[in-house]
């Protein structure tokens, strides 16, 4: 449908000026003066890395009074978590499974960056990854598909609707796609999957953004099928535009117009230009080849007139939905701004999703929640006063002095208590440090009635380029570990990580574990509340957790084998299984525990078959039999038994929140439908199918502690 202010300012601008509009630059510090001379020249379409009013209004001044055409610039950033209120990062989030709380979360990220001038962010960032060695995974939600989608619309709905006019900003979901499969876990490597995987694995929660409206979205630095993304004509046009109905904006990651030289598929600038617009890509981030090359291209018949036209169009559009067209000064106010970051009700919706994102992993004989009687508590451990640690690699203009550590979170709520404190060791970068700190924590942890030992890894670590091939604990922290599990102390440990490590030791010797993540400014408010017994924990882990390294990648929704492993068998030889360890992962997917105990029903199927238009209803029944009010994450899985195609055992359906008082049994019920049962048919068409037969049916606690049923698809 034609746009009329959109068509009269596509009318009035010359070749070079359209070229421009496709030109995303970033500006690091001070703009220089070629900056602003390619601002006035009318070459600069967006900007990334600038932020602030004051910034922002300078240089939209020069776009807008300076510049021949004065249409304004699009500023965008990485705003991942939150924009100076930081959030937990986002893989803590979906370990929340509390959709409503994703989505606020992203409105506050949304509210403050609007007011400071941004108009667009890279997230959600949705691809699955079953690696914790990928330090970017931390962006994501998990290894579920099914999960990855539900909380990529939850935070597609928070960045673009959920707050007053205003206020909120475009979302661009990334990076698509497969980009989560990087080999070995090491980032930027090469990615190699069959078609079925892209669709059943990686594909979903694209389709969930793009089905919530995302206005635009980031192509991945890697390659589908030996073809980079940037130049991938299948992926980019027949699959996103054609089949699964994207209208937005394509833009390419950091320089990968660029990179098709790099990797060796373009000969040239020129011919990387010419695949990258062949292949449907409007914008083009820091590459500047867009702005330089595609005038001549256009001159020479290279590419069309209309190739150009129709990307400056959904980048105008892009322009007028973040009102720039109307007003681009409307957001610039330094006194919104002011009002607006790090505001009261800001924190509190931060906090809130940091308490539900927190998983508790281990707690033997009830040492938590921590008694308010107990006198000594001895904090150990060199996370428990990080900062920046907690707001992780992607923190936006998160300040590090506005985070409440741990430490700070803890001597503040158990304020009757005496509590000490010894460092423990140090992480200096991955090596061995600190080690001659361990004696006096060992001495502060005797005196102690209980020991919270904070350990994990720091913000770098994990993030973009943060591959590790280790998922032990860095530096001597297993060491201070070890050291502090011989004094016999009840010890609770808290860990602050981006991933998953592995902690098979450090769960047979804690008394409690307790999976923090990176829960960004509030952290340790949220902490305490939970140690305390405040707040009862309720996240669940949205990846599984390796018993060991060999295991990776470990996920439980993978294809039935011919040879399965089947657990308590006693020769599993022919099994797909290890012969030194055990096969099980250390904590499956979908676990967490509570302060209380829930006890499930048996399955009731209101009708053991279905039909193809039909639906049945399974409902269990949940028990609180503990002692306190929880929220527990039920969840719903199915198995098709017999299909033409090699399916998981049980793959994620469906979930839901359930808050039940101490000594109440509440009926929890899900409709099961026919979309629930389609998977992609046998053959090369890839088409979405149903097929008739028995279907096993589990609903339970996580993918492992599940009551189980079937039913009949007739
Ligand atoms: O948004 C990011 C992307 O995820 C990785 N490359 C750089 C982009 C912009 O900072």
């Amino acid at each position: 449908e034609t746009d009329e202010q959109i068509e009269t300012i596509l009318s009035k601008l010359t070749l070079q000026e359209k070229a421009g509009q496709l030109n995303l630059i970033p500006i690091e510090g001070e703009p220089t003066e070629a900056h602003l001379k390619m601002i006035r020249e009318g070459k600069v379409g967006s900007v990334l890395k600038v932020n602030g009013v004051e910034n922002i209004t300078k240089l939209q001044k020069i776009a807008v009074n300076e510049s021949k055409s004065g249409i304004p610039i699009l500023f965008q950033e990485d705003v991942i978590h939150g924009y100076k209120t930081i959030a937990p990062i986002p893989i803590a989030e979906a370990a929340s499974w509390d959709l409503e709380a994703i989505r606020k979360s992203s409105a506050v990220a949304a509210r403050e960056a609007a007011v400071s001038g941004i108009s667009l962010t890279y997230a959600p960032m949705v691809d699955i990854s079953r690696d914790p060695r990928w330090g970017r995974l931390l962006e994501a939600a998990g290894e579920d598909p099914y999960l990855g989608s539900l909380v990529a619309a939850a935070r597609v709905k928070g960045l673009q609707e959920s707050n007053e006019n205003g206020k909120n900003i475009l979302s661009c979901v990334k990076h698509f796609a497969g980009y989560g499969a990087s080999l070995a876990g090491r980032d930027y490597n090469i990615q190699d999957f069959s078609e079925r995987e892209l669709r059943e694995t990686y594909l979903p929660p694209f389709q969930a953004a793009i089905d919530a409206g995302v206005a635009s979205l980031m192509c991945a630095y890697s390659a589908y099928d030996g073809e980079p993304l940037t130049a991938n004509q299948f992926l980019m046009q027949d699959v996103l535009r054609d089949e699964m109905g994207f209208k937005g904006l394509a833009m390419t990651d950091w320089e990968t117009i660029k990179n098709l030289v790099k990797t060796g598929v373009a000969e040239n600038d020129t011919i990387a230009t010419i695949n990258a617009m062949d292949a449907g890509i409007d914008m083009d981030m820091n590459s500047e080849k867009f702005v330089s090359l595609l005038p001549v291209l256009v001159e020479t018949g290279k590419i069309s007139i209309e190739q150009v036209d129709n990307a400056v169009r959904r980048v105008l559009i892009l322009k007028k939905k973040a009102g720039l067209l109307t007003d681009p000064f409307a957001n610039l106010n330094i006194e919104e701004e002011k009002k607006e970051l790090l505001s009261e009700r800001n924190i509190a919706e931060t906090k809130d999703i940091a308490l539900k994102s927190m998983v508790l992993l281990k707690n033997n004989k009830h040492v938590l929640p921590i008694s308010s009687n107990v006198k000594n508590i001895a904090v150990i451990g060199p996370m428990a006063k990080a900062t920046k640690d907690l707001l992780g690699w992607w923190h936006c203009k998160g300040n590090e002095n506005d985070v409440v550590t741990y430490f700070e979170g803890i001597s503040k709520k158990f304020e009757n208590a005496k509590i000490t404190y010894a460092k423990g060791c140090d992480i200096d970068s991955f090596k061995i440090a600190g080690k001659d700190l361990i004696p006096k924590a060992v001495k502060t942890a005797q005196i102690a009635d209980v020991v919270i030992l904070v350990l994990g890894e720091e913000y770098w670590m994990s993030g973009e380029g943060g591959g590790t091939a280790s998922l032990h604990l860095p530096g001597a922290q297993e060491e201070l570990f070890e050291a502090i599990a011989k004094t016999g102390k009840p010890i609770i440990t808290v860990i602050n990580a981006g991933r998953p490590y592995i902690l098979t030791n450090i769960d047979a010797k804690s008394d409690a574990v307790l999976y923090a993540w990176m829960p960004g400014t509030t952290g340790g408010t949220a902490l305490a509340e939970i140690l305390s017994g405040e707040f009862n924990p309720q996240g669940k882990t949205p990846m599984t957790f390796p018993y060991h390294e060999g295991q990776i990648p470990i996920f439980y929704n993978y294809r039935r084998t011919s040879h399965r492993f089947v657990p308590g068998l006693t020769d599993n030889r022919y099994s797909t299984t290890y012969r030194d360890v055990q096969n099980e992962p250390l904590y499956p997917f979908g676990y967490g525990l509570s302060y209380t105990s829930y006890d499930y029903s048996d399955i009731e199927l209101n009708s053991k078959e279905m039909t193809e238009n039909g639906s049945i209803t399974a409902t269990v029944k949940i028990s609180n039999t503990g002692k306190v009010k929880g929220t527990e994450v039920v969840q719903l899985y199915i198995g098709d038994k017999v299909c033409s195609v090699t399916r998981p055992e049980k793959e994620l359906k469906d979930f839901t929140l359930v808050e039940i008082e101490p000594g109440e049994t509440k009926a929890v019920s899900f409709e099961i439908t026919p979309d629930k049962l389609m998977f992609i048919g046998k053959g090369k068409a890839y088409k979405k199918t149903i097929e008739k037969g028995e279907f096993n049916l589990f609903i339970g606690k996580n993918a492992n502690e599940l009551k189980q049923t079937t039913f009949i698809l007739k």
